[in-house]
């Protein structure tokens, strides 16, 4: 199929992910890609539903799209969350040739070349029990080429009430790991540093052998397979869930030096009561009680979280709760939201979406506004302190800064001096904002233990390359004796 096309993704780090095994599938078919929409033959669009907002956005290109099929000839796809919710019904715009949900992205080829070759609309959404994708390796041609996605599991079994994610996902399951470290041992061959593990829920991954349901791994087990088959690299996880997230996975973190010290920890609300309509299976203490357990483990350990403003039926005191809650645990950063009632949650058929907008803005606002100063305040301790930066590519405003991000993922700015995308830097913090650290490199001598580690592995390597040699000897030896 020799097509070019176009994708653009929306939503979370697993549309990115879901984008690149798409684009593997549509690779080895034979098409090639493109960022400029004007030269496609196919346009793809992978989307997000998880707020009213995201789907207006894809409407929005979707009537950009339909201008470019006036022009010429070009079929238009619709993927991911939105196509899945909405199948047949989003074929009635007339930019949308088909749709294809999250779990039928290998009948791409199929699709697009039925369409160019017969014509008509068509639409694959069936979700699937067993589908992880796990021998598709993605293609990442939107990639920094420093740090990757890797998605270990697919689906969600949660239900929280608000959230439309596992109708549109489906049901939880999980990757074979030799498949997950694989992939992410040829991500340090092609010389990436850093590899973030993706899922819903990533503590209640669970794989079961299947040809011996008794051999098990778990997420602690995966984090730590991935860690030690990958001693180079960074590894980060997102996203946890504070009901599922257990002690080992917090000791896991605490004994490999190259898993990153951060937890991305969705509360959603300081408000127990909240917390009971969301479906969250916790309480505020609960919740309090898992940020103690990382602090003591990991006294350094970044903590982030997301928060929904205005949640049904949420009062002056719940949303007060949430503020008193974020003052407590003093997060690093947060990803704040407006409720918004999404079609078919158990949310919008049990309860009234009956905070007023004003209100929720004005909640939303107030919790921005905190997250802002706790943001500052997280970044002001850094100041004088020194970090390892991964660095990832040059600043936005100017070519001789460059830009990265410490273990603890926060996002920092210095002159570039000689470093390039990939290296490891360390970086003195002189300054900051809410958002960015400012500093400068530093060359640190270097540690007896990091001295001892370079001559163990340069030891290491002469030990392969003799082992190598000879092996190639004995065989060169064999065939001739055979020959003989
Ligand atoms: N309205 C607002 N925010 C939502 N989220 C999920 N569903 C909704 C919704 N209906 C937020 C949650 C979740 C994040 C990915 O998106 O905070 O953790
Ligand atoms: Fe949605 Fe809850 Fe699942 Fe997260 S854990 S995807 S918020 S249902």
């Amino acid at each position: 199929m020799d097509l070019k096309v176009y994708i653009e993704t929306y939503g979370c780090q697993m549309n990115v992910a879901d984008s690149q095994v798409a684009s593997a599938i549509l690779k080895a078919a034979g098409c090639s890609f493109t960022d400029d929409l004007k030269k496609a033959d196919v346009i793809l669009v992978n989307t997000c539903s998880v707020r009213d907002n995201a789907e207006k956005r894809v409407l929005g290109r979707l009537d950009v799209f339909r201008l470019e099929k006036k022009n010429r000839k070009v079929i238009v796809g619709v993927l991911g969350c939105m196509a899945q919710r909405l199948k047949e019904s989003l074929l009635e715009n007339p930019a949308v040739d088909f749709t294809i949900g999250p779990d039928s992205y290998r009948s791409l080829p199929a699709v697009i070349s039925f369409i160019r070759d017969k014509g008509g609309k068509m639409t694959e959404t069936n979700l699937s029990s067993l589908e992880t994708y796990a021998d598709i390796e993605p293609v990442r041609t939107d990639s920094n080429g420093v740090s990757a996605f890797i998605s270990i599991m697919r689906g969600c079994n949660n239900l929280c009430s608000y959230c439309i994610v596992p109708f549109t996902r489906g049901r939880e399951r999980s990757r074979d790991p030799k498949s997950i470290v694989a992939e992410a041992e040829q991500l340090a061959k092609e010389g990436y540093k850093e590899v973030t593990l993706l899922g819903q829920n990533v503590d209640s991954y669970n794989w079961t052998d299947p040809e011996n349901t008794t051999r098990k791994v778990n997420f602690s087990q995966l984090l730590e397979l991935v860690a030690i088959a990958c001693p180079k690299m960074r590894i980060r996880f997102q996203t946890s869930h504070p009901k599922d997230i257990r002690k080992g996975v917090l000791y896991t973190m605490a004994m490999y030096p190259n898993i990153c010290p951060h937890i991305h920890l969705p509360v959603q609300s300081g408000s127990t009561r909240l917390l009971q309509k969301m479906n969250r299976k916790y309480t505020r203490e609960d919740y309090l009680q898992k940020i103690t357990d990382i602090r003591r483990i990991m006294p350094d350990c970044a903590i982030t979280t997301d928060i929904i403003a205005g949640f049904c039926s949420e009062t002056e005191e719940d949303h007060q709760q949430t503020l008193s809650l974020m003052r407590e645990v003093q997060y690093d950063g947060a990803f704040m939201f407006q409720y918004s009632q999404r079609p078919n949650t158990l949310a919008a058929k049990r309860y009234p979406d009956d905070v007023p907008e004003e209100e929720k803005t004005r909640r939303l606002n107030e919790i921005i506004a905190l997250q802002n100063e706790l943001s500052l305040k997280s970044n002001q301790k850094c100041i004088g302190q020194t970090y390892q930066v991964l660095v990832e590519g040059p600043s936005k405003r100017s070519e001789s800064q460059m830009t990265g991000r410490t273990p603890h993922n926060r996002f920092c700015v210095f002159d570039a001096k000689d470093a390039k995308p990939g290296d490891l830097v360390w970086v003195k913090i002189l300054t900051c904002t809410q958002a960015t650290l400012m500093g400068e490199i530093v060359e640190i001598p270097k540690t007896l233990i990091e001295k001892a580690e370079e001559t163990i592995e340069e030891g290491l390597n002469e030990i392969k390359e003799k082992i190598r040699k000879t092996i190639v000897r004995t065989k060169k030896t064999n065939d001739k004796s055979k020959k003989k």
